[in-house]
């Protein structure tokens, strides 16, 4: 008898979203379509000089060729620390609050690894970041979402929470600025949010991937800044959108020392830590001048009048970010999300993102990114147009 090849739990999945786009997006090229794509959230802007400079300096330099310390160089470390303390006036120690990672998505994998045992429950919001339920269902853990709705702000109402799910919840993730919604948490939701996890004794899992890319109102908190967290919480922080440097692969986990400890642990089975010369070009984008990111918040805040304004224009619902690089555009009437998004893609050429791909929380949009310059964006408006409004 042959055995099965795949494991079950792979076999369960279906293919990763953004890989599944990109094949369909693949064969309109193939047709010949010029193709605007609006998919993935991936700048197309390129990393600022001086982060490459440092890279190349340090990649000429026999002493980085060699094993980097698995969590991550303490320059580099220190450099997220103090960047921490500029930014949302927390305190860090270097040595043990504070882990390099292969990019987030990386440790926002590898966390359930360390944290959830089989059964265990994990409060995912929905529409969510996939590789949230991802990590968890590979743990063998459960997945309960927690519906993001327009009309509370696509904040999760904690206080819907079946008590025998928050007993049995070991983990709760959230990601604000959010994508897809582009929503922000205020304050008080993180407040509200501690408390919670302390009185069910629930760790919390905050994705900042966005936090640099706020457009009209103060900078998004961390969740470290709120009373408290430090006991419950690790944070993400990505380099990939604020620096441009989605391909680079790296950021850095941070918050309550045990929970840095037990994933730095994963990590030492299983990775053998980033390149140095890409640690020391992050340390450049870190600790080097910020201006790049002012330059970076401009040109999405033109971009999104652009795309946003013009489809408002039209007559589309469209929920203009106030933060983050993504765009929610409801579906018309009679379509899913999915069907919506192939008639984009097929008739207009755009590629969107049904938000279905993050849950079942995300019917009734999809989601367009601000990630093509502006004279692209005027062309899928004029496109879009075309169409017929929502
Ligand atoms: C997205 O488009 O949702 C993100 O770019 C995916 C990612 O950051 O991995």
């Amino acid at each position: 008898m042959t055995k099965t090849r795949v494991a079950a739990r792979l076999r369960a999945l279906p293919p990763y979203l953004f890989a599944r786009i990109d094949e369909l997006k693949q064969e309109q090229i193939k047709k010949g379509v010029d193709v605007i794509d609006l998919g993935i959230g991936d700048p197309d802007l390129p990393t600022p000089p001086h982060i490459v400079a440092a890279l190349q300096e340090a990649a000429a330099r026999g002493e980085h060729h060699r094993y980097p310390s698995y969590a991550g160089m303490l320059a580099l470390r220190r450099a997220a620390a103090d960047f921490c303390r500029a930014r949302f006036g927390i305190e860090l120690d270097p040595s043990s609050e504070v882990l390099a990672l292969i990019g987030s998505k990386e440790g926002i994998a590898h966390l359930p690894v360390a944290l959830v045992d089989p059964g265990d429950v994990v409060l995912c919001p929905d529409p969510g970041y996939p590789v949230y339920a991802t990590g968890t269902r590979f743990m063998g853990g459960e997945v309960y979402p927690m519906p993001l709705r327009r009309e509370r702000g696509f904040l999760p109402d904690l206080g819907a929470i079946p008590a025998d799910v928050a007993a049995r919840a070991k983990l709760l993730w959230i990601n604000y600025p959010n994508n897809p919604t582009a929503a922000l948490a205020p304050r008080g939701f993180y407040e509200e949010l501690i408390a919670f996890a302390r009185k069910h004794d629930i760790i919390v899992a905050s994705d900042l991937a966005y936090s640099e890319m706020y457009f009209d109102d103060e900078p998004p908190p961390s969740i470290l800044e709120i009373p408290g967290a430090r006991e419950v919480a690790i944070e993400f922080h990505s380099l990939s959108k604020t620096y441009n440097m989605t391909g680079w692969r790296v950021g850095f986990a941070a918050g309550n020392r045990e929970l840095v400890g037990a994933l730095g642990k994963v990590k030492t089975n299983v990775d053998s830590g980033v390149f140095e010369a890409v640690q020391a070009a992050a340390i450049a984008a870190l600790s080097g001048d910020q201006a790049c990111v002012e330059e970076m918040r401009r040109v999405y805040r033109e971009r999104r009048e652009v795309l946003c304004g013009g489809l408002a224009a039209a007559g589309f619902d469209v929920l203009t970010p106030r933060a983050s690089f993504y765009c929610l555009i409801a579906n018309p009437p009679g379509f899913t999300s999915l069907e919506y998004a192939g008639k984009l893609l097929e008739e207009a050429g755009v590629v969107a993102t049904p938000a279905t791909g993050f849950g079942n929380g995300g019917e009734g949009f999809v989601r367009l990114t601000l990630c093509a310059d502006k004279a692209r964006l005027e062309e899928a408006v004029r496109r879009l147009r075309g169409l017929g409004k929502t």
